[in-house]
Order: C-alpha cells, then structure tokens, then sequence
C-alpha cells in the first residue's frame, strides 16, 4: 500500500493503472468495522482500492467538532494496509482547499429534514468535497454506508445530476454485539452513555416491529419510538423521523420504502442511526445505483 499526501501524486499512480478497475472508499478515518466493510467490498469488486482520509472542514459548522474529531494516522494505515487498500489518499486542508473557498455545491432537496436541518451547510460541504474528490481519482465504483442513509441520499443525487460516470454502492450498518453502529464519535461517550446507547438500535427495532404488525401511520410510529428513547436514555432527541426513501419526503401513510432515522445529543456525542424498510416492514441493507 502506498500512501499519498498530494493530488499530482495520486493522478500519477492512477494513470498507471490504466485499463484496471478502480473502487473508492471516501472517509474521515479514525477507521472501524463500518469503514473496513466498504474496503472489502471493494476490493471484491475492483482491481486497485484507494480510499481517501480527510477531515473536510467545510462540511462541519462553526460549533461542531472540527478540531477535536479523533484522528490515528498510524492506526488508520496499519488497518487500511491489512484490509487491501492499495493507494491511502491522506491530502492536507491546504492540499485540498489551497486558496480561500469561494465555490461551493448547494444541495437544494432534503436538506430540511434530518441532519440537513440540525447542520446547516453539512451537505453542501459533503457534496463540494465529493466532487473533488471524485474528479481526482476518477472511480468506477464508490462505497458508502448507509448508516449516513442522508448522505447516501446527497451522494446519488450528487452522482446523477452531475453526471459522474461512477457506480454508486451503499452498504450495510456495521454494529457492535449489542446493536450500537459503529461510529468514529463512539470514542466521545462516557461509560453510562455507551451502555444506555444500545437503546437507539433498539428503539429503531420497535418502529420495524408496529409497522411489520401492520401500523401505518408514521406521527404515531415517530411518537412511540420518542417515548422509548425518553424513557431509557438521558440523551437529548434532536430528531426521530419517518420518510420516504431515498426521496425524503415526509408520509403520513407508509405505502412506500421508508426510512426511520434517529438523532440524539449526548454530552460529547451526537450520535445518528436509522433503518430502512420496505412498505411491508422488511429491512433493505444494502442498495447499488
Ligand atoms: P466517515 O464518517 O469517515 O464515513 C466514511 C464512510 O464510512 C461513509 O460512507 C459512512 O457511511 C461509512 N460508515 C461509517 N460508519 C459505518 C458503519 N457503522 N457501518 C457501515 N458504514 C459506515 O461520511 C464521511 O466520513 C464523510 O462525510 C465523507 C463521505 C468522507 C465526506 O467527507
């Protein structure tokens, strides 16, 4: 594996690889489960297996955690290394952005729900970064997680209408044992945090169970899962919502794929998590576009 810190560099090595297959692995390291699942799904599916690491800071607003986000470089390439990532992208923020910022992707639909709504500009930050990063290494194939099932949305919309000629691949939520997904933030929580933060995965599980018995109607779906989160957690809700997917569209009646999804503020953490289901109740995990 070779690592690579500038943009000549890495348009250099894959221009030798001409002719070969090329799968793409987008992250913000500090890498776990859920990020090596998309390697090695990748290099499954591809020839030559880069993944970037980058902490963009235009998609973090001006009181999020930019700063201190965990970061373990060496960590991130001995586990890259072993999972098969041939070419570790690791630009810095003068790499990426060397002048002052003044062009940015706006992305106009479904940024009024979910995160889109707690984070003003996340996705514009997500979307512009993307773009850059796909003009540079020009992958056949993407992976992402459909833990950021929002992203995932931004992603093929971003890929669509700008025409990327690149096959976008969403996959399954990687968990611990006890159903929390894996995330980079988990390191934030405190000890009761971590134990009462099994309560979101299970919380998604009960809306899964009133829809597969048959409950249609999405505000009363939203207000139990409310409840069981309030009852179990001291965690802040900052959403629960019921949506179309990939769509984001809000339902008063579920007759459609949908998207249950979760945001709660610990006192370190905000943490996110969601499922998505078809009409009759059964989990959809992993989606090509
Ligand atoms: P990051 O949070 O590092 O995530 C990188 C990729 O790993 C995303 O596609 C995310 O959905 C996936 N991922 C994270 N946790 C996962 C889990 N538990 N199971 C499966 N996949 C998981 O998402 C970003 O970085 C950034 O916004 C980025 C796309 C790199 C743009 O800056």
């Amino acid at each position: 594996m070779k690592i690579i810190r500038t943009i000549t560099e890495i348009k250099e090595q894959l221009k030798k690889a001409n002719g070969k297959s090329v799968g793409f692995v987008p992250t913000m390291g500090f890498l776990h489960e859920g990020h090596l699942s998309l390697v090695n799904k990748a290099r499954e599916e591809s020839d030559i297996v880069v993944m970037s690491i980058f902490v963009n800071p235009l998609q973090f607003g001006p009181n999020e955690d930019f700063e201190r986000y965990p970061r373990n470089e060496e960590h991130d390439s001995t586990v890259a290394k072993e999972s098969g990532v041939d070419l570790l992208f690791i630009p810095s923020v003068e790499t990426m952005y060397p002048e002052e910022v003044s062009l940015e992707l706006k992305v106009t639909k479904g940024t009024d729900v979910l995160c889109g709504r707690s984070r003003q500009g996340h996705f514009d930050g997500v979307a512009t970064v993307l773009t850059k990063l796909f003009h540079i290494v020009e992958p056949d194939k993407t992976y992402f997680g459909l833990k950021d099932a929002q992203q995932f949305s931004v992603v093929h919309t971003l890929i669509s209408q700008l025409n990327f000629p690149i096959e976008l691949v969403g996959l399954p939520t990687v968990r611990e044992d006890d159903g929390l997904a894996k995330s980079s933030r988990n390191v934030y929580l405190s000890q009761q945090e971590r134990a009462e933060s099994t309560i979101l995965y299970k919380s998604l599980q009960l809306g899964k169970k009133l829809i597969t018995e048959g409950n249609r109607d999405s505000d009363a779906i939203v207000n139990e899962v409310k409840q069981y989160i309030n009852k179990n957690t001291d965690a802040i809700i900052d959403y629960v919502e019921l949506l179309s997917y990939p769509t984001l569209d809000k339902l008063d009646k579920i007759d459609e794929q949908i998207i249950l999804a979760i945001a709660v503020h610990y006192q370190k953490a905000r943490l996110i998590d969601n499922i998505i289901l078809d009409p009759n109740g059964t989990q959809i995990d992993t989606i090509i576009k």
